[in-house]
């Protein structure tokens, strides 16, 4: 049974021209059925981000991830499909990252860890609606 996860290149993406870099390694790795760029306002960045609300870092993460435009992406694949795009995407310190993973290429530091992915079925039934309402989630 097909499975489809939400990926979202994060601002530092933008800041350090590498948009299109990042999305050619998804492309040429997975399936994307959809795309689009978003600016994301601090309050859907919170809502997004909703499952970190007792974090310390909540409030950093939801700045970081508003202060610049973003880039969805919908995947498609087969079955564990979720975990072998967490796989390739890499640790999420970049530091931490094998080398030939995206954050291992194109990362720097937690916040500026070029991508979010989905983690789960049940994260990706609520982030796919969130950038592509347009979606009958998977
Ligand atoms: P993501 O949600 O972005 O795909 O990353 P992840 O699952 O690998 O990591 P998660 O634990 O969900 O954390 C979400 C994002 O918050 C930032 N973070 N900061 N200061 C800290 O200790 C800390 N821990 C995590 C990272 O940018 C991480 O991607
Ligand atoms: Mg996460």
């Amino acid at each position: 049974m097909s499975q489809k996860t939400l990926v979202f290149l994060k601002p530092d993406t933008f800041e350090n021209k590498i948009v299109g870099e990042v999305i050619a390694e998804f492309e040429k790795k997975f399936n994307i059925v959809s795309m689009k760029m978003v600016k994301l306002t601090k309050e859907d960045a919170k809502q997004f981000y909703a499952v970190h609300k007792e974090k310390p870092f909540y409030e950093d993460l939801a700045t970081y991830a508003s202060r610049g435009p973003v880039v969805a992406l919908l995947l498609e694949g087969e079955k564990d499909f979720i975990p072998q795009v967490r796989k390739f995407m890499g640790a999420t310190n970049p530091p931490e990252a094998d080398k030939d993973t995206i954050r291992g290429k194109f990362g720097s530091s937690l916040d500026a860890n070029v991508v979010h992915g989905s983690d789960s079925p049940e994260s990706a039934a609520v982030e796919i609606p969130f950038f592509f309402p347009e979606e009958v989630s998977a």
